[in-house]
């Protein structure tokens, strides 16, 4: 006998996608519903119908999610000889008409942009101008503080050089990548600009200003990212006229070295321009993971609670800041200290972010260490600044890490 098995899926935009569990079994004209995880209780052959009830949103297209379950489930149940699972063929025909459609656009959007626009030449915006000018892109390089601009150009060439000489590019590529970079010191001479890529600092009310006044002069094909760390992409594409175009690019520091780009999918961005991003992405040569719309995303959702907690640590004098930073380097195999890597990614930006994941997840846990604080207040900003934790000046007479320590002691 075969029964006949209706799973009712419904995808949630979710970050842990959730599915109906249960299906209706028929047996001729009753209908029951059944749970169908992890093992339907069947004792004959049956045939799955895969009905899609609703999908909100998620990384991969609904049909594609639905792919990915039906191999688990039947991989899962195979060892009971259980389930067989039946598509109809003229739904697969369908499915594959519009994947290649959504493909070909894909294709069609990723060949029109052949400019990209950088708006902040700062650490993340001159390493991002510097990672696509290396990828053949030709990149405009804006910053409202002309002398970063400038600071910006030295720092890609230098560091350009620098991986030419370790063979990670070609001799040649230094040139041409500099070639392909423009500066510009009016954010009006970005309005050829295929995409954007903003990276100022990480403030909502200045990043919405910055897309405003973007919307107004980009051409209405024009795609519109965020390097933010943990500002809402929808918040953002919400100022625009064009939300479906806006999608989070979040940059590791330094970009031209860190592997990952975590994308970012506001409430409204398309699938057609995810798609056209992470393939740009990889055409970068990074590793894509994809994040929906919440606070710090999925990288500072979990580093920030850990960068905060080494500075309470700190703060409460249960260990010097080198013991801190070595004990999580050895302890737990990661590369830099967490005391040393705030340094590195900037106080100001850490707390930056601590603010937005405290104010938009509601959770004290979050609530920024009062040391942070104080050495954003003191300008004490990180490496950047030459102090933040530690002291990076190389004059004399500057204070030495054991007596920045000490301060704080
Ligand atoms: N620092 C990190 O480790 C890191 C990592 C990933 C993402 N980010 C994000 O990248 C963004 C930039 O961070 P950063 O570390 O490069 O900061 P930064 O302070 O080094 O640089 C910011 C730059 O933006 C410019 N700027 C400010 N307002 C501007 C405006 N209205 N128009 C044009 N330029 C303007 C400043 O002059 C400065 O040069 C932030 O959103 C941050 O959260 C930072």
């Amino acid at each position: 006998m075969r029964n006949k098995i209706t799973l009712q899926v419904s995808i949630h935009k979710s970050p842990t996608i959730a599915y109906h569990n249960r299906a209706l079994q028929s047996h001729g004209n009753e209908r029951r519903s059944v749970p169908i995880s992890p093992y339907p209780p069947f004792n004959d052959r049956i045939e799955i119908i895969l009905r899609v009830q609703r999908i909100f949103c998620c990384n991969k297209t609904g049909e594609d999610f639905i792919d990915e379950r039906c191999s688990t489930l039947t991989r899962d149940h195979s060892p009971f000889g259980l389930l067989d699972l039946s598509i109809n063929p003229k739904r697969a025909r369908e499915r594959e008409r519009r994947s290649n459609e959504r493909e070909a656009m894909t294709n069609d959007l990723e060949k029109a942009i052949s400019t990209i626009g950088v708006i902040g030449a700062g650490q993340m915006g001159s390493g991002i101008a510097q990672v696509a000018a290396t990828a053949g892109f030709s990149v405009l390089l804006h910053d409202s503080d002309t002398a970063a601009l400038g600071r910006a150009e030295g720092l890609i060439s230098s560091s350009l050089r620098r991986l030419a000489s370790k063979g990670l590019i070609s001799q040649a590529a230094p040139d041409e990548a500099m070639k392909r970079l423009k500066l510009a010191s009016s954010i009006q001479e970005l309005c050829t600009a295929d995409l954007v890529i903003e990276a100022i600092i990480e403030s909502e009310a200045i990043k919405k200003t910055i897309f405003v006044q973007l919307d107004k002069i980009l051409k209405p094909s024009a795609i519109l990212a965020s390097n933010t760390s943990s500002i809402s992409i929808t918040r953002l594409a919400s100022a625009t006229s064009r939300p479906s175009q806006v999608i989070g690019m979040h940059f590791m520091n330094p970009p031209p070295i860190m592997k990952l780009i975590e994308i970012v999918r506001g409430a409204d961005t398309s699938d057609e321009v995810f798609a056209t991003i992470k393939s740009l992405s990889e055409r970068m040569g990074k590793i894509v993971i994809c994040s929906q719309d919440y606070p710090g995303f999925i990288v500072n959702r979990i580093l920030m609670p850990m960068i905060n907690e080494a500075f309470h640590t700190l703060y409460t004098g249960v260990a010097t800041k080198e013991d801190i930073d070595t004990g999580m380097k050895l302890g737990t195999n990661h590369p830099m200290g967490p005391l040393e890597l705030a340094d590195f990614i900037g106080l100001d930006v850490c707390l930056s972010i601590l603010r937005v994941l405290h104010n938009g997840l509601g959770d004290d846990k979050y609530s920024p260490c009062p040391l942070l604080v104080q050495y954003v207040d003191a300008g004490r900003l990180g490496r950047k600044r030459g102090i933040g934790v530690y002291s990076y000046q190389k004059s004399s007479n500057a204070a030495k890490p054991e007596d920045v320590s000490r301060q704080q002691e």
